[in-house]
């Protein structure tokens, strides 16, 4: 996008993440360095379908790079997913001579960022910001590495619970379709046991873990339970556990908990990069991408794809768990 009298739109969608409020700064001063005009759309595509946007400018985004949640709010919009709410954002945007949009969000903002490419001519970029980090094209989204950090602080401290009672704990994370969250704290909060959606779980040879550790001499043990693991949730599991073991788990959901918060240095650093490479990649012209980070270099991959593709867990750390929980 050559043309200065164009401006850079950008809103965040779907579940916050932190990091979100550090890739808007990014994306705003980036722009605005660049010559452009910067305006937000606020509560996702469904405040971008209503024009309820706002001019942003350098000061505008001060003192926001360390805050949870999103200045611009967020939205999971359904109205949006058909035909006519992306021909009404596609009169918005056009309407206030909106040449690029910045989508900040997940997989389901990337399915409507793609969708909305259809209806509009302008230059669309998404930034992969979900505490999930299920989306391939990036080793990590913004707002995960928060996420995981928030859920280990909780954990280290039902281990000292679980230790001082010698207890079963049955602790459940977010992660409605993907076990990143409850690999990456299981492994990092020393987890027995680590159950997650990628994997069909063998209850029975779970339980029998479990109990073969207290015959060995443990004391006390810590299952760590993706969301989206079982149907039912955490509690069903562990009935079916206690049924199993004789042991009676102590079930601990932390939920939103781990949505806000100020980001950790991590996310604010990831957050400002892909943000000004979104830009950057509006000024040459690329359009139905997504930027991501891998292997330390800033890449652009389709963003059809990126919502499409399972990005998978690390399996050595899947086979691993087992061999450290002895
Ligand atoms: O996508 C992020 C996430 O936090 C998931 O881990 C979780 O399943 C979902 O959002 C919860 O969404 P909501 O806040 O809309 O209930």
């Amino acid at each position: 996008m050559t043309d200065k009298t164009k401006a850079v739109a950008v809103l965040t969608s779907g579940g916050d993440a932190p990091g979100m409020n550090a890739a808007i700064r990014s994306v705003v001063r980036m722009a605005t360095h660049g010559g452009y005009r910067v305006i937000g759309f606020q509560r996702g595509y469904d405040g971008l379908m209503a024009d309820d946007g706002i001019e942003l400018e350098p000061r505008s985004v001060s003192n926001i790079l360390q805050r949870g949640g999103t200045i611009l709010k967020t939205a999971r919009s359904i109205e949006f997913q058909a035909d006519k709410g992306c021909a009404q954002a596609a009169q918005v945007l056009d309407a206030h001579g909106v040449g690029g949009l910045v989508v900040i969000g997940g997989d389901g903002s990337f399915r409507g960022a793609h969708a909305l490419g259809r209806a509009w001519t302008g230059a669309i970029v998404g930034v992969p910001a979900t505490i999930d980090n299920d989306i391939s094209g990036t080793d990590e989204t913004i707002g995960f590495d928060t996420a995981l950090n928030t859920a280990l602080e909780a954990i280290d401290r039902l281990r000292d619970t679980a230790s001082a009672h010698e207890r079963l704990f049955l602790v459940e994370v977010m992660g409605r379709h993907s076990g990143f969250i409850a690999l990456a704290v299981g492994t990092a909060g020393g987890a027995e046991e680590i159950l997650v959606p990628e994997v069909d779980t063998d209850l029975d040879a779970c339980a029998a873990r479990l109990v073969a550790a207290r015959e060995k001499g443990k004391t006390m043990s810590i299952v760590v339970c993706a969301e989206g693991e079982n149907q039912s949730g955490a509690f069903a599991v562990a009935r079916e556990l206690e049924q199993r073991t004789g042991f009676v788990p102590t079930v601990t959901v932390l939920g939103h908990i781990q949505r806000g918060g100020r980001p950790s240095a991590r996310d604010r650093i990831l957050a400002t990069k892909l943000g000004a490479f979104a830009v950057t990649a509006i000024q040459r012209g690329s359009t139905d991408v997504m930027v991501g980070d891998v292997r330390g270099e800033l890449v652009l991959s389709s963003l059809e794809k990126s919502a499409a593709d399972k990005k998978g867990l690390d399996p050595f750390l899947l086979e691993l768990i087992q061999v450290l929980a002895q």
